[in-house]
């Protein structure tokens, strides 16, 4: 059963919890994971959680993930604007995967609306804080579901 997402939050979503409660809520990173893993588990996805804060190793997150994944869920951080190599690593791993962000980056200043991943990603989801992580499993287990074997 491909049923195993692979979660990649990157630079800075470590310090969740002290970043702006007006755009990322006051959940830590660890209770962020508890969240995303109640989530997974209602859809019957498997999460591996993985953070960085080096942007080499994200990219080399990216190239093993094939070996032990079946689906992608990206929150790259301010990575997602302008950090083209993650772009092209994500084009390696070749697995379905979704872009989620907590906040809404459409609202937010101009340099948060581009994103170097959106075109390669079944969908994106921001602005829905830690339920935004639930409708990206959702789509997830959906396609997983539809080209399943
Ligand atoms: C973020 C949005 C990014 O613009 C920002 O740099 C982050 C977090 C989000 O989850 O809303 O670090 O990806």
């Amino acid at each position: 059963m491909r049923n195993r997402v692979t979660v990649l939050h990157g630079v800075n979503l470590d310090q969740l919890g002290r970043r702006p409660s007006e755009h990322y809520g006051d959940l830590t990173l660890t209770r962020l994971e508890q969240r995303i893993g109640e989530f997974a588990s209602g859809l019957g996805l498997e999460p591996r959680f993985f953070q960085t804060n080096h942007e080499g190793e994200y990219v080399e997150e990216l190239h093993r993930a094939a070996d032990y994944s079946d689906a992608l869920l990206l929150n790259p951080g301010a990575w997602t604007h302008y950090a083209w190599a993650i772009r092209d690593a994500l084009e390696v791993a070749a697995l379905p995967a979704v872009e989620v962000h907590l906040s809404d980056v459409g609202a937010r200043e101009e340099w948060r609306r581009a994103s170097v991943i959106g075109d390669l990603c079944l969908g994106t989801v921001a602005g829905k804080g830690p339920d935004g992580y639930r409708d990206a499993l959702g789509m997830l287990a959906r396609d997983l579901a539809e080209t399943g074997h």
